[in-house]
């Protein structure tokens, strides 16, 4: 590995000090870690921002009728959704938890997606009582139910299964026949005109979303094709899924060759008239991130084991999806054996990177991980008793802390003592 291999994975701000050392955001990456405790979350803010305009601003400069929203899925934060709603993007929250955190963050409900395969009456009333803009129909219960509650106007998309699937793991892909998600043909059919028929739900237009981390743009445009199956509607929600570069092998499209290929579908295939929405997750926030862990532990042997004071519990990618990842230590960037980076959880699984190189690695070290910010922070759990990570967002030399750090009496915040609250159901 070079030096600048690894800062070619990171996000734009990243660079190495004069010593050395990795700084992101004007801000040593050892610093920060020493500051706020590890394993710890440092989102480069500069570059994210660039990242949503790059979405927002290039969809519109190829079809001006146009908006992108922020798949919150990827990174469920306040200050995520505080930051999106600044850049003028909506959000797609999937639930009511999410709905609760764009609201709180600021997001505007009237630019707000709703999703789910299996929305609760209670989450589809908070989305109309909040006045969420768009709620997609995944299935015929959701209008069942939506048609019982809503008393006024209510915009709805149809999302339909376009039958394509992209080359990504198999728990990612969405956009296929027997996708949980979605109406295939006849159905979204069927459901088409009904809602046509519908007092209250306006039926907008369809969405898609074929999965994630799909790094070739053909399927994408495939789909977009297919959407124009289903007669003229005025808005067409062409979901997410662009992939990110994670390892120094991966070739990802940028998002502008992503949107070059769903605008040239859409121009193609779709009305002129009509509004393009997109909803990109991984693609928005990926890279802006690092994972900083303290090694903790070196077992020399076949293979050696780098342990780190992190692992599953903050990175669930890698037992989920097998996901690569690259590391450096942060002030010995290049060089050095092959090691396998392992986390503190009790299961053999619970390696971050098989076969990474790290230079003369010690106790100590600050380690990082690179391209952490899609769903690192969403699948965030406990195992082992473990603490969540600080969020730091680093610009200009000045860390801004977002996220505390969790502490050990946060484990005791939900206990119920007992006697306290019984019930007796004989
Ligand atoms: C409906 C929908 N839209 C957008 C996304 C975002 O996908 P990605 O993070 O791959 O861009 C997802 C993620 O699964 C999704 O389910």
């Amino acid at each position: 590995m070079t030096t600048p291999e690894f800062l070619d994975l990171l996000s734009e701000t990243a660079h190495l000090d004069s010593d050395g050392e990795v700084v992101m955001g004007g801000c040593r990456l050892s610093a920060l870690a020493a500051s706020y405790g590890t394993p710890l979350f440092v989102v480069d803010e500069t570059s994210l921002r660039h990242q949503a305009q790059r979405f927002h601003r290039g969809l519109q400069e190829r079809w001006p009728k146009s908006r992108a929203v922020f798949a919150s899925k990827a990174f469920p934060c306040t200050a995520m959704y505080e930051l999106m709603a600044q850049e003028g993007l909506g959000v797609d929250v999937a639930g009511g938890g999410e709905l609760v955190l764009a609201l709180n963050g600021g997001v505007d409900p009237a630019l707000m997606v709703m999703h789910g395969n299996a929305k609760t009456d209670v989450e589809l009333s908070m989305a109309v009582d909040a006045g969420v803009g768009t709620i997609v129909i995944d299935n015929f219960d959701d209008i069942d139910r939506l048609e019982k509650l809503v008393t006024a106007d209510q915009g709805v998309l149809v999302r339909v299964v376009p039958g394509v699937r992209g080359v990504t793991h198999d728990a990612m892909s969405t956009g296929q026949e027997g996708s949980k998600f979605g109406l295939s043909h006849d159905d979204a059919v069927n459901a088409i005109r009904r809602l046509q028929q519908s007092d209250h739900l306006r039926l907008d237009g369809l969405h898609m979303h074929i999965g994630s981390q799909i790094l070739e743009t053909e399927p994408f445009a495939h789909a977009v094709e297919v959407l124009a199956n289903y007669g003229d509607f005025d808005v067409y929600d062409l979901g997410g899924g662009l992939g990110v570069r994670y390892t120094y092998s991966d070739v990802a499209p940028t998002p502008e060759a992503w949107l070059d290929a769903l605008v040239s579908a859409a121009k193609r295939s779709l009305p002129r008239h009509a509004e393009l929405l997109i909803e990109p997750g991984r693609a928005m926030v990926a890279q802006s991130m690092v994972t900083l862990y303290r090694v903790t532990t070196v077992k020399h042997g076949v293979p050696t084991f780098v342990a780190v004071d992190g692992g599953m519990a903050d990175n669930l990618d890698v037992s989920l999806y097998g996901q690569r990842y690259e590391a450096t230590i942060v002030n010995k960037v290049g060089g050095g054996a092959s090691v396998d980076l392992v986390g503190r959880h009790c299961e053999s699984g619970d390696c971050l990177i098989h076969g990474v190189e790290l230079n003369d690695p010690s106790i100590g070290d600050i380690v990082a991980v690179g391209v952490t910010g899609a769903y690192a922070f969403t699948m965030l759990n406990n195992y082992n008793g473990a603490l969540k990570p600080a969020v730091v967002f680093v610009a200009d030399g000045k860390a801004d802390l977002r996220v505390r750090r969790e502490n050990y009496g946060d484990f005791f915040l939900r206990d119920v003592a007992s006697g306290a609250e019984v019930t007796n159901y004989g």
